[in-house]
């Protein structure tokens, strides 16, 4: 039976201006919050607007034709993303990643990037600068995005079967489309280049193993992402998570596999190798084995409000401090001051609760925050 369709909630509406604390330090790249997680990676949506309506983030059902996106006049400007960005920066950035929606829908968007790669980090290195797509457009840009200063790319794929694939991202869209932009990505360099696949149980399961064997022996590295509680539009159940452990063992019956050290503390992702031949696999245990205890992400939205994690119920206007006039030196502050009193740690919490929403189902979408 179709399920029923939830009419999303307007979290665009939740927001808190934040305040300016009247003692202004100077930042020293070592931010940490109320855990000692430091503020390391930012994740930056450029549009909430998508050219796939994939059923785990937006089905056609929520996002339909009468969807009201964001106004286009709300959206941060390059110059003011950039002028957040150094902030973050300065204080213990060393990751930005691009996300949407679809980021590469986002108009020139290779003059972000331009802008974004003169950044240095706090101790003076280049940040790492990557960008989150679904492939459709990838093919043709990849090359002025390269020239732009991206440094890598990770594509969505999840199915190998067409049929399989169509029926996910609810647009019609081929696999060998998004291979062909996967190839061409990695001829220009946009590596290393991992492929995300997020698997949703009785849905493209099947496609596990066939996934790791086209990936094995290939410069891509292929994650596993356990289908999440994100928004409320994808109607998500506990039924429809197929865990990690469990593709590592489908695999592994056919292909076995090691588990090896992760490249950095805060990664997302579990590695393992295969015992036999190259190549390497991830696993993201988002459902199953949380990683909240070291959570450096924080993400900006479109219009520019900070959520300090992924199921916040609410984000933190900074365009609010940019359009009234604030200087650098008042934003980096107040968020220093907010970054030292975040506590989210909602998958940790959901495990210990075996609950599905946070205290009050206000969720935010995917699509809006990024992933
Ligand atoms: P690398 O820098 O390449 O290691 O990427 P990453 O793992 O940081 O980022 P990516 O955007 O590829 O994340 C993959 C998936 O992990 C996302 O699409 C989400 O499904 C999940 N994910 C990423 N960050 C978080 C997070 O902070 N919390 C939770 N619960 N899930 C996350
Ligand atoms: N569960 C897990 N990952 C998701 N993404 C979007 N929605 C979900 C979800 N419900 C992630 C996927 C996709 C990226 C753009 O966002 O990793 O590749
Ligand atoms: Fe678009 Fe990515 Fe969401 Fe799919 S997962 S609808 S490609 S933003
Ligand atoms: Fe970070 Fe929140 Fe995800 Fe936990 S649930 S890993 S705190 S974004």
């Amino acid at each position: 039976m179709p399920k029923k369709t939830i009419p999303i909630i307007d979290f665009r509406q939740y927001r808190s201006i934040p305040n300016i604390p009247s003692v202004i330090e100077e930042p020293n790249g070592l931010l940490g919050d109320a855990f000692g997680r430091p503020l390391q990676d930012l994740r930056i949506s450029l549009t909430d607007r998508c050219n796939f309506r994939c059923v785990y983030c937006m089905p056609i059902e929520a996002f339909g034709k009468d969807h009201k996106f964001m106004p286009r006049a709300s959206m941060l400007t390059f110059e003011e993303i950039t002028r957040i960005a150094k902030i973050f920066v300065d204080h213990g950035v060393q990751k930005i990643r691009l996300t949407g929606g679809e980021p590469l829908l986002r108009k020139h968007v290779e003059n972000l990037i331009e802008m974004l790669s003169r950044l240095k980090t706090y101790d003076g290195k280049d940040l790492d600068l990557t960008l989150t797509t679904n492939g459709s457009l990838l093919g043709k840009k990849a090359q002025s995005l390269k020239d732009a200063g991206l440094n890598r790319v990770t594509v969505s794929l999840d199915a190998l079967d067409d049929a399989t694939f169509k029926r996910m991202n609810g647009v019609d869209y081929s696999v060998s489309d998004v291979l062909r932009s996967l190839d061409i990505a990695h001829s220009v360099g946009l590596g290393p280049i991992k492929v995300n696949m997020v698997v949703k149980g009785g849905m493209n399961d099947q496609e596990i193993v066939p996934m790791a064997r086209y990936f094995k022996d290939t410069p891509f590295i292929l994650r596993f992402i356990e289908y999440m509680d994100v928004g409320t539009s994808n109607q998500w159940e506990m039924g429809e998570v197929i865990p990690s452990a469990e593709v590592v063992r489908r695999i592994s019956t056919h292909m076995p596999l090691e588990e090896i050290e992760p490249n950095c503390s805060g990664e997302t992702a579990e590695r393992w190798r295969y015992k036999q031949g190259g190549g390497e696999i991830g696993v993201i245990s988002s459902i199953t084995k949380t990683f909240c205890h070291e959570c450096v992400r924080a993400r900006l939205s479109t219009e520019g409000k900070l959520y300090t994690c992924l199921f916040a119920e609410s984000g933190h206007d900074l365009r609010a401090l940019l359009h009234g006039g604030k200087t650098d030196q008042e934003i980096s502050a107040a968020l220093a001051h907010l970054w030292r009193q975040r506590a989210d740690r909602y998958s940790e919490l959901r495990s210990a609760n075996t609950k599905k929403t946070n205290s009050t189902g206000k969720k935010i979408e995917m699509s809006y925050i990024g992933g």
